[in-house]
């Protein structure tokens, strides 16, 4: 089978989101050949991520994310080039118009989200230092959010702050302007793992989405538009690739 035949279609609305345990110790055997995928730019900061012992979760998050998207183009991995905006939005120059993706990272968890015409955003929290996130709750939430968050039953106050912080990020990264935008303009409102209310000057375009959350992480979506389906994906680059029965094996502790 060519690669074009291979290529995977994104139909209207759906969005596909992968993840990767960029700290898997079978990703170790493969680093010389994530490198050979790598351009002259990131094999530059891959040397630089030497001194502080980041370079091998990079290199596995960089394979991961061409891996990913080179299914979506019908390129290889090596041959895709990006491009990011003034607030260091990445996107394909040469596809934006048929392939839309965000990718977030932490402890060790990449996700890369991806879709079809319209733009996206994604993010992954890992879920740390309880009273002192919720201490700073008010730097992060609008007043309708901290209302909202005080009325919530205290065993349960952080899941729900970390569920309106990670869909506040996603819409961020989702329009790419970083944090030029305010998080005390817009307001996410929750009603249990369902947003019941979305409230920004541009709301009506947007459709936000909670992916999965367990007792370390939480994960969100913003497309621009209507979400018909989301399907979840896993992906260690060379070692394997699969489709995931729920959402919730987008985390690690749901795929152990
Ligand atoms: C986007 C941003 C909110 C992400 O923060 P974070 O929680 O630390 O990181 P995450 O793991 O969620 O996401 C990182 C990924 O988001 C993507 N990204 C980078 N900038 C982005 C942006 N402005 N919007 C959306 N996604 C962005 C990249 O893929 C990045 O991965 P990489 O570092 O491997 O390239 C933060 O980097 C930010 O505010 N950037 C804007 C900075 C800015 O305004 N710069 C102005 C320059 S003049």
């Amino acid at each position: 089978m060519n690669k074009a035949s291979e290529q995977r279609r994104l139909s209207a609305g759906q969005v596909d989101v992968w993840c990767c345990a960029t700290d898997d110790p079978r990703l170790l055997a493969k680093m010389d050949r994530y490198l050979n995928m790598l351009s002259d730019e990131e094999k530059q900061e891959y040397e630089q991520r030497q001194h502080a012992g980041q370079a091998e979760e990079y290199l596995a998050s960089r394979a991961f994310l061409r891996t990913v998207l080179a299914q979506y183009t019908g390129q290889e991995p090596k041959q895709l080039t990006f491009d990011s905006n003034d607030f260091g939005k990445p996107f394909l120059p040469a596809h934006s118009d048929s392939v839309s993706f965000n990718a977030a990272h932490t402890h060790g968890l990449t996700l890369c989200a991806v879709t079809s015409g319209c733009d996206i955003g994604v993010d992954v929290e890992f879920q740390t230092d309880s009273q002192g996130m919720l201490d700073a709750a008010d730097d992060y939430l609008s007043p309708a959010e901290m209302l909202a968050l005080r009325e919530v039953e205290e065993e349960g106050r952080l899941s729900v702050f970390f569920r309106s912080w990670t869909l506040k990020e996603a819409y961020l990264k989702a329009r790419g302007k970083g944090l030029s935008i305010p998080l005390h303009d817009f307001s996410v409102l929750l009603d249990g793992l369902d947003v019941s209310r979305f409230d920004a000057d541009d709301a009506e375009r947007w459709e936000l989405r909670l992916l999965a959350q367990d007792e370390d992480f939480t994960a969100a979506i913003a497309v621009a538009g209507k979400i018909a389906d989301i399907k979840a994906f896993h992906c260690l680059p060379l070692v394997e690739m699969s489709e995931l029965g729920q959402l919730a094996e987008l985390l690690p502790a749901a795929k152990s």
